[in-house]
């Protein structure tokens, strides 16, 4: 079987360290390094998780590099309501054995130009260390096999606010700079992503029972995800965002793309960091946007299969 090279560009964050979960149990993916972001967390905070992670899996070799830790031109939003202060939830990671490796932006533009048309991207953070790529080296993020980005709504509400979902209001100049890159883009949005999801009946039948290191760190993660919910007067569930993009490099045919014409609001009070989708059929002069791959439709029943099969 042909391995897939890929790089990961995360801000761990619960279903972040998921999907670093799911890359590495499956085969078809060689995973070169994590970029990481500040989003879900501060860039610290996070890197320090990727980091503790890979030493519980066991993967203390892969190497870490950090990225931004600050939007390119907007204050910084977290989203520690959901992940718990730590990123983790309730799950404590044990402490890396290896540094950092180096820069995010570097190892991106470095490694992207030395095997063009190899590497795919998985970004599952708000998209900085990708929109700087650009602005070190134009056109570099074309050289990219494939980049696939979990962010934004289409037809669905957004999370963050009523129309903008995390990864694209966290650092919607970043998100505009990626989706006008020319590179070989596959949006992963909450219109996918809020199909696949894990509740707590799921985490208690499926997962708990398994008593291993990696099993109970899922277990002690997904909690503060529940109590939100809870709080929230809503059945506690996990959704599996970011998972799903790392599915999309997996198993892409579970997953159906439209090519819609997309913009991202950069300066809109009310609706920053919103995909602006013109589905008014226009002819080009008067078409908005630009044409993007974006997942509409996923295999619920296949992806969580795969999902709980891999991850252990
Ligand atoms: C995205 O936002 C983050 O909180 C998650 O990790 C995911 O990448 C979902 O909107
Ligand atoms: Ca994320």
């Amino acid at each position: 079987m042909n391995t897939q090279p890929i790089i990961l560009d995360t801000d761990p964050g619960v279903d972040d360290a998921l999907a670093i979960m799911l890359a590495l149990g499956s085969s078809e993916l060689n995973v070169m390094g994590i970029c990481t972001v500040s989003g879900n967390v501060p860039l610290n905070t996070g890197t320090r998780n990727a980091q503790g992670l890979l030493q519980l899996l066991d993967c203390p070799e892969i190497p870490v590099f950090a990225g931004a830790d600050l939007p390119l031109k907007r204050d910084p939003v977290f989203a520690t309501e959901v992940h718990g202060e730590s990123g983790m939830g309730q799950a404590v990671l044990p402490e890396p054995s290896r540094d950092v490796k180096g820069d995010a932006v570097e190892f991106l533009v470095q490694t992207l130009s030395d095997q063009p048309g190899e590497i795919t991207i998985i970004a599952v953070g708000p998209l900085t260390n990708l929109a700087l790529v650009e602005q070190r080296q134009p056109g570099t993020l074309q050289k990219a096999k494939q980049v696939i980005v979990m962010g934004g709504a289409i037809a669905e509400t957004g999370n963050s606010t009523p129309v903008a979902e995390f990864n694209f209001y966290a650092d919607p100049h970043a998100a505009h700079t990626v989706v006008h890159s020319g590179a070989a883009l596959l949006i992963v949005p909450l219109d996918a992503t809020r199909q696949v999801k894990l509740s707590e009946t799921d985490i208690e039948n499926q997962i708990a029972p398994m008593k291993t290191v990696a099993s109970q760190f899922v277990v002690d993660a997904v909690q503060n995800v529940f109590a939100l919910y809870r709080q929230l007067g809503r059945e506690p569930i996990v959704y599996l965002h970011d998972p799903l993009a790392v599915g999309a490099a997996i198993a892409p045919e579970l997953l159906r793309a439209e090519t819609l014409y997309i913009d991202i609001e950069t300066t809109g009070d009310l609706t920053l960091g919103q995909v602006v989708t013109d589905r008014r059929g226009l002819p080009s002069p008067y078409r908005l946007g630009t044409p993007v791959d974006c997942a509409m439709h996923v295999n619920t029943e296949a992806f969580l299969s795969l999902f709980l099969k891999r991850i252990f």
